[in-house]
């Protein structure tokens, strides 16, 4: 069955800029739908005028058509001027989705194939947290790795089995990243960038990472650079995470040091992120860090700061500064000023279109 998206009109409450951005929506499964529509809300009451398609993707979808995400769809989606995402997969331990399934062929598939190759993750760590006064970016190369899908079965199923999972790492997949985190490292005030890996036990991958951060480092002598490895970078995060600046790292590192990041920056209810394809070849993606959480959908629990900050990364990316910078000043207001522990997901949204 093909997809029949609908196609809605959002009119900016009272209008900042005449511009009309045509965004694909897939608000996915367990709280994305939730904490996607407070993150719509706010982009209204903003004032950027948003036509809005929503795709009707992910585990339900699956489970109701068999359908992950076809090429016809891709397509369709390669004409937007962004996409926003909620979350997609199914609850933890329901098996009428294979593993991977959506992950692979529907989140990854779109991180591939529409080139999204920079993750950008900003931290704030709001008052109270342990990174409270922090501000650091993880990039988080997004496009290959131990995410490549290298690798493979031999004698499945029999007691002689063998499974492989291989990284894969390019010079021109690794440089293009560092280059874009040297860019971003060279616009910020600290002017710094960690490179977190595991040179140590990662020979191949870790030194084709660090030779290009030397090699790309040449072209900003402004910039300060240093090295963590992955497990160490674990105690900074926790222990001291003003040290950060700018992160980069590979693929998998990035997966794991965001979830943490977002722990300690005041919880993943707060983690934003933007899957860029920063040649503007097609539409870049914006999601928050956390996922589905079945355990909590449904149910107005969930924080949807992250979807909201997402979507102004989003504005900031469709050259829409003004609307971004007062989204993430009211997040940012309200985080620090009055975060009523039970507020429901919509309170919370309405809290933010109330503040822009
Ligand atoms: P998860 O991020 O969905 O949940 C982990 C924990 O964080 C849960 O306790 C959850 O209640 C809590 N949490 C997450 N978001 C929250 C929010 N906005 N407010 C308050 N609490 C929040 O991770 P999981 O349980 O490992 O994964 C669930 C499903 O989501 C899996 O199918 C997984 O593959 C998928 N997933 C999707 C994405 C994505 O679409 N980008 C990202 C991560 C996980
Ligand atoms: C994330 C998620 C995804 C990832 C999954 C759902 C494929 O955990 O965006 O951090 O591993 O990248
Ligand atoms: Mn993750």
């Amino acid at each position: 069955m093909p997809d029949q998206p609908t196609t809605t009109r959002t009119e900016g409450a009272e209008v900042a800029s005449t511009k009309n951005y045509r965004v694909a929506v897939i608000g996915g499964d367990g709280i994305g739908p939730e904490v996607t529509s407070e993150a719509l809300k706010v982009v209204a009451a903003s004032g950027v005028n948003l036509e809005t398609t929503e795709f009707d993707l992910g585990a339900s979808r699956y489970q109701r058509t068999g359908e992950v995400l076809s090429e016809e769809t891709l397509e369709e989606l390669r004409g937007f001027d962004a996409i926003v995402l909620g979350a997609v997969g199914p609850a933890i331990g329901d098996t009428s989705v294979p593993p991977g399934t959506l992950e692979r062929g529907l989140l990854l598939k779109m991180r591939f194939d529409l080139d999204l190759y920079v993750n950008l993750r900003p931290f704030t760590g709001v008052p109270g947290s342990l990174a409270e006064g922090c501000d650091f970016v993880v990039i988080r190369e997004n496009t290959e790795g131990m995410y490549a899908g290298e690798g493979g079965f031999l004698r499945k199923g029999t007691p002689a089995e063998i499974a492989t999972q291989g990284s894969v790492n390019t010079r021109f997949g690794v440089e293009r990243c560092v280059r874009f985190a040297f860019e971003l490292a060279n616009s910020r005030a600290a002017k710094h960038l960690t490179l977190v890996h595991k040179t140590n036990v990662l020979t191949f991958a870790g030194d084709l990472w660090q030779r290009t951060v030397n090699a790309v480092g040449l072209e900003y002598p402004e910039v300060t650079t240093d090295y963590n490895h992955i497990d160490a970078a674990c105690i900074y995060m926790v222990e001291n995470p003003g040290r950060y600046d700018v992160i980069v790292t590979d693929n998998l590192f990035g997966d794991i040091l965001t979830d943490l990041a977002g722990a300690v920056a005041g919880g993943i209810g707060f983690a934003a992120s933007a899957n860029l394809n920063p040649d503007r070849t097609g539409p870049s993606l914006f999601e928050p860090v956390h996922g589905a959480a079945h355990d909590i959908a449904g149910q107005q629990k969930a924080n949807p700061l992250a979807a909201i900050v997402s979507s102004a990364l989003m504005l900031q990316h469709l050259g829409e500064d003004d609307a971004a910078q007062r989204i993430i000043a009211a997040v940012r207001d309200y985080a620090d000023n009055d975060p009523k522990k039970d507020a429901s997901t919509s309170e919370i949204g309405d809290a933010i279109a109330g503040k822009v």
